[in-house]
């Protein structure tokens, strides 16, 4: 039995390995990130239905240098070259990016920022997912024939504004953006600890991602930045900084003022975008910006890609979205042992995340 499932399963990668290799070859043949992810999804799909995806999970992460000296970690070798590519992507002045490290709330923004620009109109592009309307920079669109995020950008209407999501540390950020050219950046951040147990979750439901270990292991590599993305602290610290000389291009909020005045953060955002919102635009967006909402809304809770790596039933990708979550996972120990270290590496920072609300 266990031969037969060896060799069907060896059968099955090959003929997928040789008809994306195919597929892709004929799509843009220059784009090897793109081959392998395709590639990789296929036999993370295999491997899920299976029961195979536990045992056999990459744990492997790549240390990068880029080009301009930056040094992260990244979850697939293959990222290298998209890195690089998106240090050269051309930027527009309209240009608004969504910044944060994994697991902050990103999602939450994007629908808010999306909702802002397009005047609070609900109907507007509804039925497709906010992940195609809102292309994340540094990686692809699975849902979008499988499309390069820099390459859907690239080729996007020249009349119409762009949104961009990017997880990118501002060191690996166009080069354009580094250089002062205009566009506007929103960071947000979220207390270090609820955005381990959420990574934490989004690694053991996520099977295109390297196995997580048990929690303590996570926790023990989310702490010293062995982790894709590499450590909270610097992302975090580095945008905080950027944000006190150049509060024209960046606003910096927290998951945590999301949280606590969401109407409030509705009008900050924009008017930093510049728009002039009616206080009933405000409460319609403030109504599909609830967790309840976008829980249930298609285009925001991520079901769409329910079958190309993340299993709903491991964790959904709305999982809780609350403040303090991180209470039922640390230890009286680990929690003690990560305050003290973020307590050294946010000293003289300034900035104050709330670990409670
Ligand atoms: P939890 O895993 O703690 O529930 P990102 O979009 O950056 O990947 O962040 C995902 C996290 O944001 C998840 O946290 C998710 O539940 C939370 N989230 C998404 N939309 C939210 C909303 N409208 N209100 C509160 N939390 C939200």
């Amino acid at each position: 039995m266990q031969v037969f499932i060896i060799l069907s399963i060896s059968l099955t990668t090959a003929f997928l390995y040789a008809r994306t290799i195919w597929k892709s070859m004929r799509l843009i043949d220059r784009d090897s990130f793109k081959v392998k992810l395709i590639i990789k999804l296929g036999i993370a799909h295999l491997l899920h239905v299976t029961g195979l995806s536990e045992t056999l999970r990459v744990r492997a992460l790549y240390h990068f240098r880029a080009s301009n000296g930056y040094k992260t970690i990244l979850s697939n070798t293959g990222m290298a070259a998209v890195y690089e590519e998106a240090l050269k992507f051309k930027i527009r002045d309209d240009d608004v990016f969504i910044a944060t490290y994994p697991k902050s709330g990103t999602t939450w923004m994007q629908q808010l920022v999306w909702l802002i620009c397009n005047n609070a109109d609900t109907n507007f592009d509804k039925d497709k997912p906010l992940t195609s309307r809102i292309p994340y920079l540094e990686t692809v669109d699975v849902t979008d024939n499988v499309s390069l995020g820099i390459q859907t950008l690239e080729r996007w209407q020249k009349n119409r504004q762009r949104l961009i999501k990017t997880h990118l540390p501002y060191g690996l950020l166009p080069e354009d953006i580094q250089s002062g050219n205009k566009c506007k950046i929103i960071y947000v951040a979220r207390n270090a600890k609820d955005v381990c147990v959420s990574f934490y979750f989004f690694h053991v439901m996520n099977i295109l991602l390297p196995h997580p270990g048990t929690w303590s292991e996570f926790l023990e590599n989310y702490s010293s930045g062995n982790i894709m993305f590499g450590s909270w602290f610097p992302h975090v610290l580095k945008y905080w900084e950027k944000f006190q000389t150049d509060k024209e291009r960046i606003y910096f909020t927290t998951y945590e003022a999301m949280k606590t005045d969401l109407k409030g953060e509705i009008v900050a955002v924009s008017n930093f975008l510049g728009k002039k919102l009616t206080n009933e635009q405000i409460d319609i967006i403030f109504n599909f910006c609830t967790f309840d909402s976008m829980s249930k809304d298609r285009s925001t809770n991520y079901s769409h890609v329910r079958n190309l790596g993340m299993d709903f039933k491991k964790s959904k990708f709305m999982r809780k979205g609350e403040v303090g979550d991180w209470k039922n996972y640390f230890t009286i120990n680990e929690n003690a042992a990560f305050d003290e270290l973020y307590g050294e590496k946010m000293k003289d920072s300034g900035l104050d995340i709330p670990f409670e609300l």
